[in-house]
């Protein structure tokens, strides 16, 4: 390997996640490891080397695919963080997959990752190559929490999995590139007919009509007995639920599903009821206001700029808390419950994004399917419960009990 090979390359480093990203490295790498900052602005990019201690630097734009594939070529494993990953993404991936390299972003942009399913997941499937989209708060805690409660009730009843039921609380800031993401994902998603679609991202012959009967999105407020909480609709679930299914998909294709007829659903929850035909009627907002120009432009003007982003004290003082109710086909229930400290859309997204990374780098030989799984993969199937190990070790709390 030449002296210009880097284990990781962090693309986008010049960003609002991206240099969190580098902090993140700097602070984590382990000892030896060769890692090089990406993207457009050389200076800016040199800036950033320097004070963070990383090994390289290389110059790479997206609007021009050559100095992206000769970034990918130098490559053990790609970080992105260049987003809104439609505008920006589908080189990066494409170079990955001609060369063989493991990828991970934070995208939600789900539309786009169903161009990617269709375009590359056959031939890094072929060549072992782990392409990951979805390694943030979208969708790793939905993605791993649901994949821990079903292991758990393989482990401890021997049975397979009914459904689970997962709800979100959480404290945090907004990102420009995430209102940018937003935007964009109007602009060429337009009405949601793609985001909307319960089943999008399941490989084409798995979507049958039964698990689209039993996958509708959570609409209205309600009341769980069990939770003791109110459940509303939850902004992410649209991103979430679509990558449990695929996951859920893809485990069928290895023979191993998560039950016959499983079903996941996602909500926000909240003690008070009032809040929660609060958060309902929000989203019905957040929702017609993307699709009406005058209201669009509006929002555009009072989000932050790309490259933008919440203050530090926001970032440190955020939270995050998923519960995953579990039921078996053989009747028992499990509530677990995962809890992260910082701002979901940051300091949770980095700490996971880069954690799998690191455990890419690390060699894909010790991660469930070997080096032979490849694809275009979710964060379960590419990560399974090792990446949720190493988040624990790096503050998540994760309890799971029978009740
Ligand atoms: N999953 C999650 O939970 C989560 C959380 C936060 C963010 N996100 C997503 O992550 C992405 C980044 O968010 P952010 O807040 O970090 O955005 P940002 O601050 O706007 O960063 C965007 C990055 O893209 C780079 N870029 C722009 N045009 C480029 C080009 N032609 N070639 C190469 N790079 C280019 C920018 O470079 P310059 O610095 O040179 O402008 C910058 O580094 C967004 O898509 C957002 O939706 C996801």
């Amino acid at each position: 390997m030449s002296d210009t090979h880097f284990d990781v390359v962090l693309y986008g480093a010049t960003g609002f996640t991206g240099r969190q990203a580098v902090a993140y490295f700097q602070q984590h790498a382990p000892a030896g490891l060769r890692w090089a900052v990406a993207g457009r602005s050389r200076e800016k990019l040199e800036a950033l080397a320097m004070a963070h201690g990383a090994t390289g630097v290389i110059v790479a734009d997206s609007d021009q695919p050559a100095t992206v594939e000769a970034m990918a070529a130098r490559a053990g494993v790609l970080l992105t963080t260049a987003g809104p990953y439609s505008r920006y993404g589908t080189p990066v991936v494409e170079a990955c997959v001609r060369h063989g390299v493991h990828y991970v972003d934070i995208t939600g942009e789900t539309p786009w990752v169903r161009g990617l399913i269709d375009a590359y997941d056959a031939e890094a499937a072929r060549t072992g190559t782990r392409i990951v989209p979805f390694c943030g708060f979208d969708s790793v805690p939905s993605d791993l929490g649901v994949l821990a409660v079903v292991e758990h009730l393989r482990r401890t009843y021997g049975a397979d999995t009914r459904s689970v039921s997962a709800s979100y609380t959480v404290r945090g800031g907004f990102n420009g590139g995430t209102a940018a993401s937003m935007m964009t994902l109007a602009d060429t998603d337009p009405g949601g007919r793609l985001l909307n679609d319960v089943l999008l991202l399941n490989p084409a012959d798995r979507q049958s009509e039964a698990e689209r009967a039993r996958s509708a999105d959570l609409r209205g407020v309600h009341y769980d007995a069990l939770r003791k909480v109110w459940l509303a609709p939850f902004l992410m679930a649209a991103v979430n639920t679509r990558v449990v299914r695929r996951s859920n998909a893809l485990f069928a294709g290895w023979d191993r599903p998560y039950g016959a007829s499983f079903a996941y659903h996602e909500a926000h929850e909240t003690k008070s009821r009032l809040k929660a035909y609060g958060i309902a009627a929000a989203l019905g907002a957040v929702e017609r206001a993307l699709d009406r120009g005058p209201v669009r432009w509006l929002a555009g003007k009072l989000s932050p700029a790309p490259g933008e982003g919440p203050s530090e004290a926001t970032m440190d003082g955020g939270f995050m808390r998923g519960r995953y109710l579990g039921e078996a086909e053989s009747g028992q229930r499990v509530l677990a419950t995962m809890k992260a400290k910082g701002d979901p859309g940051n300091r949770v997204t980095v700490k996971i994004l880069c954690e799998s990374a690191l455990l890419l780098a690390a060699g894909v030989d010790a991660l469930p399917g070997g080096a032979a799984r490849g694809g275009v993969l979710t964060p379960a199937t590419a990560f399974g419960l090792p990446l949720l190990e190493r988040l624990r070790a790096q503050g998540f709390d994760w309890q799971i009990e029978a009740i």
